[in-house]
């Protein structure tokens, strides 16, 4: 026979016991979500830091990141807290907000990456620096690639779409990502080396630098045989391989064209070292490389899935190639400036890929944004993604529609390329590359392959 305890009558809490309880329960988690930061009366975004130490990385990395920013956004609002990868962090999928932190207050957020990518592209590169030697980067790194510095790139450009064009002749598949990875290396070694660099120079940085590609989203364990420590040694390599390239053309005193010549040709009080140089040349090629292959490839399957844009775009550069033809000529950077129906495929392609879904910033000092504390040493991430896939400025985000593009964009709410002091200075270059391979693909060879559909 089941015996019950029965507990004596002065252990059995009264109702208005629990109700003093529940209330103590409601007030304590009340005061959890809100309490100050050890920091005045400021309270921390709302947000959840989930488990300790791990805080809300499975979440993150187990499931649709989009989910996981949406979610969230819809529990807490613009901007709210978490804990990823080892570090409190206050996500922003605001436009006005990640103005502030990457425009307006920039100065309090400083561009932070894991210690290892910054050993294998180079601590002086551009992108861990903030301040003088960050503004005086910018300025030469921009100027060599203004528009009237990629006129001069275009023909050249050209040449390397027709020769990588004609290499797939006798190929019945491609694959695309490799393609396009090889066509954006090339150009980014003639915009940081000059038209002129020679073959057997591109070769030699080749294999060099794919070793490090490889090795630069491994594990980074130094050790003898993994492809970080591969990666490591190529880097190496590579250094003493520019550092002979840079006193080639100081000795000669033809500090040639690209990057590079910008760098050499500096008056004395401005010069760069050897090592600041050779850091900025390699910084610069991952810049421009990845980025631009990944864009291109989903440019070419957004084109491939949407038949009638596709056709949109052929009958635009079939115009175009008659009048090339016509006058016996390649392509133009003013022809570039007439392709309006591509440049809105491209700007819909750039918003529906967003390939950089989200930055890191870093609190510099205790900042307080929208009544909000972001403590020192936290993490700031804007979510393009989420910002480029909200409907109060792109209607309908899912669909992918380059008409949306006839009206421009609201301001800071389209920012492929980033936003103030650390935006892109390779944007014009990377949509220029993405012109000229669409002209040739769509109009010049597009009988010779049906890479696209069959029109
Ligand atoms: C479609 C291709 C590209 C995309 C989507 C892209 C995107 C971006 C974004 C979002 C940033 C801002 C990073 C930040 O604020 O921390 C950036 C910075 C940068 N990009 Fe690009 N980029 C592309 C192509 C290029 C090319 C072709 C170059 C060659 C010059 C380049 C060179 C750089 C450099 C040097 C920076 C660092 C700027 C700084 O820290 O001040 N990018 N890029």
């Amino acid at each position: 026979m089941m015996s019950v305890v029965v507990p004596p009558p002065h252990f059995l809490p009264s109702p208005s016991l629990v109700f003093l309880f529940l209330v103590a329960l409601v007030c304590i988690f009340i005061w959890g979500r809100h309490r100050p930061a050890g920091n005045g009366h400021r309270r921390l975004p709302p947000g959840s830091m989930g488990w300790p130490y791990v805080g809300e990385t499975l979440s993150l990395y187990t499931q649709d990141p989009n989910t996981f920013f949406s979610t969230r956004q819809i529990r807490y609002g613009k901007i709210f807290k978490s804990h990823i990868l080892g570090c409190p962090c206050v996500m922003i999928s605001n436009p006005e907000i990640a103005k502030i932190i990457l425009v307006t207050q920039s100065h309090l957020f400083k561009p932070t990456y894991p210690i290892s990518k910054e050993m294998m592209i180079g601590p002086q590169a551009i992108f861990f620096h903030q301040g003088s030697y960050h503004s005086k980067l910018k300025k030469l790194i921009q100027s060599s690639f203004l528009p009237s510095t990629i006129k001069g790139m275009v023909y050249k450009i050209e040449d390397i779409v027709l020769d990588l064009l004609t290499s797939w002749k006798h190929t019945n598949t491609i694959n695309t990502l490799h393609e396009m990875k090889k066509y954006s290396y090339e150009v980014s070694i003639i915009s940081v080396f000059g038209k002129e660099i020679e073959v057997n120079e591109i070769e030699g940085l080749k294999h060099m630098y794919h070793c490090i590609e490889k090795g630069y989203n491994s594990m980074p364990l130094n050790l003898p045989g993994t492809p970080f420590n591969k990666a490591m040694k190529a880097r190496k390599l590579l250094n003493e391989k520019l550092k002979k390239m840079i006193e080639k053309r100081r000795e000669i005193g033809e500090y040639g064209g690209g990057l590079l010549g910008a760098f050499l040709g500096l008056n004395e009080k401005d010069q760069l070292n050897d090592s600041q140089i050779a850091d900025n040349i390699i910084g610069v090629i991952f810049a421009a490389h990845d980025t631009t292959a990944s864009v291109l490839t989903w440019l070419l399957k957004y084109l491939h899935d949407h038949p009638h844009l596709l056709y949109a775009v052929k009958i635009e550069q079939e115009e175009i190639r008659c009048e090339r033809l016509a006058k016996k000529r390649g392509i133009t950077w003013d022809d570039t400036r007439r392709m309006p129906v591509t440049t809105r495929v491209i700007q819909e392609t750039l918003r529906a890929a967003s390939i950089l879904s989200f930055l890191f910033r870093e609190a510099v000092e205790d900042v307080e944004v929208e009544g909000y504390l972001i403590p020192r040493g936290w993490k700031v991430l804007p979510l393009f993604r989420t910002i480029h896939y909200s409907s109060d400025f792109f209607p309908d985000p899912d669909k992918f529609d380059p008409s949306r593009f006839e009206i421009a964009p609201r301001a800071n709410t389209f920012m492929p390329f980033g936003n103030g002091v650390h935006s892109c200075p390779g944007s014009e270059l990377a949509k220029v590359e993405m012109l000229i391979l669409i002209h040739h693909l769509t109009a010049s060879f597009r009988q010779a392959y049906n890479i696209l559909s069959p029109f």
